[in-house]
């Protein structure tokens, strides 16, 4: 498929996760990261430019900037209304809609803002639904000093861990962290696999995201539609 069909896919899912649930009277929403949840962010300014009275809590530094370009009022968590819909990209979604997120290094905010928000709402393209998690690897945040701690244990769990780099020096997170990303394979019990990882000393977040999605819209060739979730118990034989 074309880059632009592509693209035209995410603006749609973008688009449509505020025409569905963002309306005129809710005063804060949260807003992703990314390539898709770049539309919603976009959407949303229009609303504000039509006069929309509205906050937004920002999950990176980057949408911070995009909301400001858009005249969209930003405020820290919770240091504004209730957070009534946030809405983000993800990197992989299972049929019990576990998420994998964090390609982009915005995973602590944007599960800092989907937990905090009463709805959390997922744009995708067709191309993230997986059977099972697992074949995107896992960003893990770490501290910095803890890195290479982080990296030996979990070298004990996994085949693959690697320090992401961006321009010849590790990749800083918004966090001032670093990240791991964890290439685990199949990942048949999220839920577990997160709340090991973050019984490591050293870990921040992990990029797995349980039990946080309400709705998953997915951009597709034949338009936008809204995913049916699957019990976790049905999301087991491959
Ligand atoms: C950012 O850290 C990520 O969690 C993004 O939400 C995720 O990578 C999806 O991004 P795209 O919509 O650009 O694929």
């Amino acid at each position: 498929m074309s880059g632009s069909a592509v693209d035209e896919e995410k603006r749609a899912a973008g688009y449509a996760a505020v025409d569905r649930f963002v309306h005129r009277g809710m005063r804060c929403i949260g807003l992703g990261t990314g390539s898709t949840a770049f539309w919603a962010i976009d959407r949303l300014g229009a609303r504000v430019a039509e006069g929309w009275e509205l906050v937004a809590v920002a999950t990176s530094v980057e949408t911070e900037r995009l909301c400001e370009e858009r005249g969209i009022r930003t405020v820290g968590l919770l240091e504004g209304p209730p957070i009534e819909v946030a809405i983000d990209g993800a990197d992989e979604v299972a049929p019990d809609f576990a998420l994998t997120k964090g390609g982009g290094g915005a995973l602590f905010r944007e599960k800092a803002v989907a937990l905090a928000a009463k709805k959390f709402v997922v744009v995708v393209g067709e191309n993230k639904l997986v059977r099972r998690l697992g074949k995107f690897p896992l960003p893990v945040e770490v501290v910095p000093f803890s890195a290479r701690y982080v990296e030996r244990e979990l070298r004990l769990m996994c085949p693959s861990v690697e320090l992401r780099m961006r321009a010849g020096a590790p990749f800083v997170t918004d966090n001032g962290n670093y990240i791991l990303d964890c290439a685990f394979g199949e990942i048949p019990a999220p839920g577990e696999l997160d709340h090991g990882l973050r019984a490591i000393h050293g870990v921040v977040a992990t990029g797995l995201f349980v039990n946080l999605a309400a709705h998953v819209l997915v951009g597709s060739p034949s338009g936008v539609s809204e995913l049916e979730r699957a019990s976790s118990k049905t999301n087991l034989p491959l």
